[in-house]
């Protein structure tokens, strides 16, 4: 077998056999096929696509290329939930609190920000003292005694999606379905959960722009699942606006401390809302997706969830009194306004732009090796539909180094579009995949 061959049939739409694409992915992860070839066939399949066959087998490949880990020790169902990501997005530092203060059992395990969109790893992280390299047995006990741990991804799980997950960042083949799909799946498959609820953001500020690839990705994750016999449930939602009005690792804890307050956007709390909801029900603590809805938000009234948050916080190595007082997180020096030059509605706000802008400034990564400065961010001060008047501030910069605070001015500027009339409601949830 010759790697060129492999990657010419890719390019020509071909379906490879499993046998092909072991040769590939196993040779890839031996360091026997070098980068450029496996670029290349990146490419191709990013064109190509693939065959729910070959979805099926990536994500099989990955999956055996670590350890798979035995939460059997915990009793009850095992529950995550995974956004494929967004920008503002910290839903998952809401919801699973949420469910887990209803008593789901959630071993979660997080990703960091690539690109222009956030990690609830980096978020967490803002805290000072909170450690996310919990040991397997650390997971384990924790989830035990109060239901909810906080971990971040193992060299030893799917060390492939990480080589490969790489290679697309710097190849322009993230935004692909199937191998957005199979590295989401072999990694949560890997986790030993019996359930999963995923987040498919679409839009302006997620990898994928529009509702029929949303859903194609959605079927096929929601597919991968019940062929591993895990219950899989998927939420397409709307990322073309930022999600809440913070973006930036500490400002989005700042935001989380509200929101399980009850003091949050009501974005931000009806989709949280929601996704505990859904991990509630499939975790299989109510018996019906009512009964959830309705255990989540007595959960989010009582605070009975924020006082989940400051468990979990305390037992990962953290101070919990972050979350009442700001001061003990980290803090910009520095603040820019962004006002508006004219009056009327704001009829789109860019995600995209905004979480390049926010990354601009130190709150994300261009690459995998940079380093995130958690003080920083955009903190909006309106959402899609404000009326504005001329001078209205839009936004603001928090900032710590002022080297590109220009140049993301000037991006946030682009992201934001008024125009006469008010802009449409848009729906937050647009579908349920099941
Ligand atoms: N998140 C992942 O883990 N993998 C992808 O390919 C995209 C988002």
């Amino acid at each position: 077998m010759r790697t060129v061959d492999l990657i010419t049939r890719k390019r020509d739409g071909e379906e490879l056999s499993p046998e092909e694409l072991s040769f590939l992915v196993d040779g890839y992860t031996r360091g026997e096929i070098p980068d450029y070839q496996m670029a290349a066939f990146l490419m191709a399949t990013f064109f190509s696509g693939m065959t729910d066959k070959e979805v099926g087998t990536m994500t099989e490949l990955m999956l055996r290329s670590g350890e798979t880990l035995d939460l059997s020790d915990i009793p009850g169902l095992k529950v995550d939930k995974h956004s494929t990501g967004g920008v503002g997005d910290k839903t998952s530092l809401i919801s699973a609190p949420i469910a887990a203060a209803a008593g789901a059992k959630i071993p979660m395990i997080s990703g960091r920000a690539l690109g222009f969109t956030g990690g609830t790893l980096d978020k967490l992280e803002a805290i000072p003292g909170f450690r996310t390299n919990l040991t397997v047995d650390e997971i384990k006990a924790q989830v035990a005694k109060i239901g909810l741990a906080f971990a971040g991804q193992s060299s030893q799980l799917t060390p492939t999606d990480g080589l490969i997950y790489a290679l697309r960042d710097a190849s322009g083949t993230v935004e692909s379905v199937p191998l957005i799909a199979s590295s989401i799946m072999s990694k949560k498959l890997a986790e030993g959960i019996d359930a999963l609820v995923l987040d498919v953001k679409v839009g302006a500020g997620a990898f994928i722009k529009r509702q029929i690839h949303a859903r194609e990705l959605a079927q096929l994750m929601v597919a991968i699942g019940r062929r591993n016999n895990k219950k899989v449930i998927a939420l397409l939602t709307d990322m073309n606006q930022p999600l809440g009005y913070a973006i930036g690792n500490a400002l989005e804890i700042m935001e989380v401390s509200q929101t399980l307050q009850n003091g949050g956007p009501v974005d931000l709390t009806r989709l949280s809302l929601e996704l505990a909801a859904r991990m509630i029900h499939l975790g299989k603590v109510t018996a019906t997706i009512e009964e959830a809805r309705e255990l989540a938000q007595a959960k989010l009234l009582d605070g009975s969830g924020f006082r989940k948050l400051k468990e979990v916080i305390a037992a990962q190595g953290g101070n919990p009194q972050v979350l009442d007082r700001f001061d003990l997180l980290p803090n910009a020096t520095g603040m820019r306004e962004i006002v508006t030059p004219r009056g009327g509605y704001v009829a789109g706000i860019d995600a995209q732009l905004i979480g390049q802008a926010a990354t601009l400034i130190g709150a994300g990564r261009s690459t995998k090796d940079d380093v995130i400065d958690p003080a920083v961010g955009v903190i909006l001060d309106v959402k899609m539909g404000a009326k504005v008047d001329g001078n209205t501030v839009l936004c603001r910069l928090y900032y710590r180094d002022d080297a590109n605070v220009e140049e993301a001015a000037e991006l946030v500027e682009d992201a934001f579009r008024i125009s006469a009339s008010a802009p449409e409601e848009r729906e937050l949830i647009l579908e349920v995949v099941s």
